[in-house]
């Protein structure tokens, strides 16, 4: 598997780098703290497996990958915050963590991840804005069938490759953001990834990873966005 081994390779860079500089400059004691953060990583992958909310399937993954995408994806970045169907459904009846008696939160399998969530339009006279499935499709990859290439791209610029809700032009009449408007309807709106473009490509890719292992849940039944599990 590649990815086992750029992870071997980044290990014994890591180990290298430590090596090097503590024993040239720093001394052993931040070698000891290198090795430290490399044990730190593995905890990381473990905690991953631990809280993902749904069954995994691992069958052709990096697991290690898969488990530190779910560490990224349910303990720092949120996706399902706004990739569920909505805070109505996010949640298992029972299990809503905001309500009163603080019960325990239990996510909603049937809409983790399977997008939905209708934020409104960004002002009134444009189109409403609506996070998009990320679970993977019939052909195993997330989010559309996205490749990862294209999927770091997305994350990188914000290129909505959907072309969902264009700039109005004299074709482009209907779902588009009027030319008075500040809006770049070729790029996604809400979506954080002016935050997003800032993370490393291996995280990228362990998030990638992660999605790829999640249950397909089927989008809607028809549009550019249909999503189809089988
Ligand atoms: C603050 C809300 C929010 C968060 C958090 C968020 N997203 Fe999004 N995302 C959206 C919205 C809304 C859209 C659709 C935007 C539009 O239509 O303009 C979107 C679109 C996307 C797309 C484009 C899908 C496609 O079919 O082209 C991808 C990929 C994506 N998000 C991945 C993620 C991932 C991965 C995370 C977590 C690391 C995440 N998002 C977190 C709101 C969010």
């Amino acid at each position: 598997m590649p990815m086992h081994r750029s992870i071997a390779s980044i290990g014994v860079l890591s180990s290298l780098t430590a090596v090097l500089l503590g024993g040239a400059f720093l001394g052993p004691a931040s070698a000891r703290a290198d090795a430290g953060d490399l044990n730190a990583e593995a905890a990381l992958v473990r905690r991953g497996f631990e809280i993902a909310p749904v069954p995994l399937n691992l069958e052709g993954k990096n697991a290690a990958l898969v488990g530190f995408g779910s560490y990224l994806v349910n303990a720092v970045a949120d996706c399902n915050g706004c990739h569920s169907a909505g805070p109505p459904s996010e949640y298992m009846p029972g299990g809503n963590p905001y309500f009163k008696g603080s019960p325990p939160a239990v996510l909603n399998q049937s809409t983790y991840l399977g997008g939905g969530r209708n934020f409104g339009s960004l002002v009134p006279g444009t189109p409403a804005i609506v996070s998009r499935n990320l679970t993977p499709d019939r052909t195993g990859r997330p989010a559309g069938g996205l490749t990862f290439e294209d999927f770091l791209h997305v994350l990188r610029t914000g290129a909505d490759l959907n072309h969902l809700h264009p700039n109005c032009s004299a074709t482009v009449t209907s779902n588009c953001f009027p030319a008075a408007q500040p809006f770049n309807g070729d790029l996604l709106q809400i979506m954080p990834w002016p935050v997003f473009q800032q993370m490393s490509r291996r995280d990228a890719r362990a998030i990638y990873e992660y999605l790829r292992a999640i249950p397909c849940i089927a989008g809607p039944a028809t549009g550019v966005l249909h999503n189809d599990c089988f």
